[in-house]
C-alpha cells in the first residue's frame, strides 16, 4: 500500500495536516507520513489547526473526531465550508489504543483513505491540466485564424482597389474619379460623427458606385455628345447592375446598397428608384455630396475644374433638394485645405493607378481575342 502511494505523492506533493490532541499520536502519524514522503503540519486543537490553514498550503486534513474544544465534526464543518478543495479524514478510536504500534495501525488506515482521496484529487488536477492546455490550443488557434482572416481581408482591399481603378479607367474622362469620392466621402462621414461602424460600407460603397458601368457599351459610356432618352435609359441601368454583382458578397452586402442608391437625391428625382432622405442609406447620401464636388472641381473634356467656391456654392444651394442638408452642412464646415491634401495625394497616386489598371488591360487581350 505505502509504495502504491509514495508516486502519486511525490507527483503532486500534496501537504497534509494531522490535528490531534495527544502529542505522541501527531508524533507517529507525522513520522509515518514523512517517512512515504508526505510532508506535514500539525495541530493540537481544532483552533491552531484552522490558523495552520490559514498559513499554509494544505490539501488533506486527518483529524482526531473526539478533541476538547472544537470537536473534529466542527472542525470537519469548517473546513468544508472555508477550503472545500481539502480532502478530509476523521481518524476515531480510544485514547490509549492511538499510541505506540496502534497508531501505526491506524496511521496505515488512514493512508488507505488518504491514497484513495489522493487519487481523485489527481484525476481533478488531470482534467484541470487537459482544460486549461485545451484553453491554450483553441487561444492558438483563435489566433492563426484572426491572421488569417486579417489576410483574407487584405487580399479582398487588393481586388478591390484594382478593380476601382478598372472602372476609372473604362471611365477616363474621370480618372482617379473612385479613389477621390471615396476618400472625400470618409471625410465627410468622420466631419458627421457617429458613423464608425459604418465606415468600411461607405468606403466600399463609394469606392465601387459604378462598377456596373463594366456592362455598358462603350458606345453610350464613352459617348461624347449628349444621350438619347434609350441610351440613357441604358446608362442609368448601371446602378442596379452594380448592386446585383455585388449584393451576393456577404462583406459588401451593405456597400451594395450604396451602390443601389448613389444616384438618388433627397428630393426624391434621383434613380432607379426615387427614394426619398431618409429611405436613402446615409452612405449613399454621403456620396452623392462627394461626388458633385469631385465632378465639379474636376477637368472635364467641354470644361476646365471649377474652383473649390463654386462647388461648395452648388452644393449649399442644393441642400435640402438634391443633398441632405445636415450632411452639405458638415461638408461646408469642412475646410478647403483638407480637400487640396487629398487631391494632391491622389493625384500623387494617380500613375500607379493607371499602372494596374494598364496591366489588367495588357492582361485581358488574349481572352478578347480568343473570345
Ligand atoms: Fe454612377
Amino acid at each position: 500500500m505505502a509504495t502504491d502511494l509514495v508516486p502519486a505523492v511525490h507527483s503532486l506533493t500534496l501537504r497534509v495536516l494531522i490535528v490531534d490532541d495527544e502529542v505522541s499520536v501527531r508524533k507517529v502519524m507525522a513520522a509515518v507520513l514523512a517517512q512515504l514522503g508526505l510532508p506535514c503540519e500539525t495541530a493540537a486543537s481544532g483552533d491552531e489547526a484552522l490558523h495552520v490553514l490559514e498559513t499554509h498550503r494544505i490539501d488533506a486534513v486527518i483529524s482526531d473526531l473526539q478533541m476538547p474544544g472544537m470537536s473534529g465534526m466542527e472542525l470537519l464543518a469548517k473546513v468544508k465550508q472555508i477550503y472545500p478543495g481539502t480532502v478530509f479524514l476523521m481518524v476515531t478510536g480510544v485514547d490509549d489504543t492511538r499510541v505506540g504500534v496502534q497508531a501505526m495501525r491506524q496511521a496505515n488506515i488512514v493512508l488507505a483513505s488518504l491514497t484513495r482521496a489522493l487519487h481523485v484529487k489527481r484525476l481533478e488536477q488531470e482534467v484541470e491540466n487537459y482544460r486549461h492546455h485545451l484553453e491554450e490550443i483553441v487561444a492558438e488557434q483563435t489566433q492563426q485564424l484572426r491572421e488569417a482572416l486579417h489576410q483574407i481581408e487584405r487580399s479582398y482591399d487588393h481586388t478591390l482597389e484594382v478593380l476601382g481603378a478598372a472602372i476609372d479607367l473604362r471611365d477616363s474622362p474621370t480618372a482617379g474619379h473612385s479613389r477621390r469620392v471615396f476618400l472625400y466621402s470618409i471625410e465627410i462621414a468622420k466631419a458627421m460623427g457617429g458613423l464608425e461602424n459604418q465606415m468600411r460600407n461607405i468606403a466600399m460603397g463609394a469606392w465601387l458606385h459604378d462598377i456596373g458601368k463594366l456592362a455598358i457599351p462603350d458606345a453610350i459610356l464613352l459617348k461624347p455628345g449628349p444621350l438619347t432618352d434609350e441610351e440613357r435609359a441604358i446608362m442609368q441601368r448601371h446602378a442596379q447592375i452594380g448592386y446585383d454583382l455585388v449584393k451576393g458578397i456577404p462583406f459588401l452586402a451593405d456597400a451594395a446598397e450604396i451602390i443601389f442608391a448613389h444616384h438618388e437625391r433627397c428630393d426624391g428625382s434621383g434613380y432607379p428608384r426615387g427614394l426619398k432622405t431618409a429611405e436613402i442609406p446615409v452612405g449613399a447620401r454621403i456620396f452623392a455630396v462627394a461626388d458633385t464636388f469631385d465632378a465639379m472641381t474636376s477637368d472635364r473634356p467641354y470644361r476646365r475644374a471649377l474652383p473649390f467656391e463654386a462647388s461648395r456654392e452648388v452644393i449649399e444651394r442644393g441642400a435640402g433638394k438634391q443633398y441632405d442638408s445636415q450632411l452639405a452642412r458638415e461638408f461646408l464646415s469642412i475646410p478647403e485645405e483638407t480637400w487640396e491634401v487629398i487631391r494632391r495625394e491622389t493625384a500623387a497616386l494617380q500613375d500607379f493607378a493607371f499602372a494596374t489598371a494598364s496591366d489588367i488591360q495588357a492582361l485581358s487581350k488574349p481572352v478578347k481575342s480568343a473570345g
